[in-house]
């Protein structure tokens, strides 16, 4: 009777065991999933705020100075455009993170003492992209860099600055600032629809 009873004990006690065993299993399961659910979450957080950044970047650039003039730009590089847009989405992370890279630096390396532009607007406008590019690094975890023709492409905007270096030159880079923003906010657009 006693043998009984001890066994039916144990018995339960075995039940309890492997009934804890499955709920801390499920637990884990449900860990994983969603640590596994929430890192391409956080990471592609960019993506939400991308647009309203970009929005907010091109509106400052707009107010920084007057309004854009409607004298045809003797050159944009469209085709480095068209050509990203059927790379790997890496690729195309890649390319924004450094064009915005190399935007901020023709503002950062270049003297703006010969513009009449709203300095607190430009600052703003500098921390605005910042914050686009590092939105884009945070899912990035490569080395690679763009293109070295983009890079050459930005060298060439800096040596017209620097031969030019008056305030019709810094028009014009403002100018083709903004159809480079434009287009790449396209690009993440288009990123976006895949
Ligand atoms: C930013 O967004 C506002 C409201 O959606 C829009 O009216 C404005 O044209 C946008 N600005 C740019 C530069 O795209
Ligand atoms: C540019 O052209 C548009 C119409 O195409 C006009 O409304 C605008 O005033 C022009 N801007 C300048 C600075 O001439």
């Amino acid at each position: 009777m006693l043998e009984n009873k001890v066994s039916k004990s144990s018995a339960l006690l075995t039940i309890l065991i492997i009934t804890f065993f499955f709920m801390m299993q499920n637990l884990s399961g449900v860990l994983i999933f969603l640590l596994a659910t929430m890192t391409p979450v956080l990471c592609c957080d960019w993506f939400r705020h991308y647009g309203h950044l970009s929005n907010k970047s091109m509106t400052l650039l707009r107010l920084m100075g007057t309004e854009f003039s409607n004298n045809s730009q003797p050159y944009f590089p469209y085709k480095f455009y068209s050509h990203i847009k059927n790379n790997t989405v890496e690729s195309q992370l890649v390319f924004i993170r450094d064009s915005l890279e190399l935007i901020e630096g023709l503002y950062l390396h270049n003297d703006l003492s010969s513009v009449a532009w709203d300095t607190d607007r430009t600052d703003r406008f500098l921390m605005t992209l910042e914050r686009q590019r590092e939105g884009i690094s945070s899912c990035l975890s490569t080395e690679r860099r763009a293109d070295s023709r983009l890079r050459k492409y930005y060298r060439g905007l800096e040596k017209r600055l620097h031969t030019g270096g008056s305030s019709a030159s810094w028009e014009m880079i403002r100018k083709v600032t903004d159809q480079h923003l434009h287009q790449l906010n396209l690009l993440v657009n288009g990123m976006k629809k895949h």
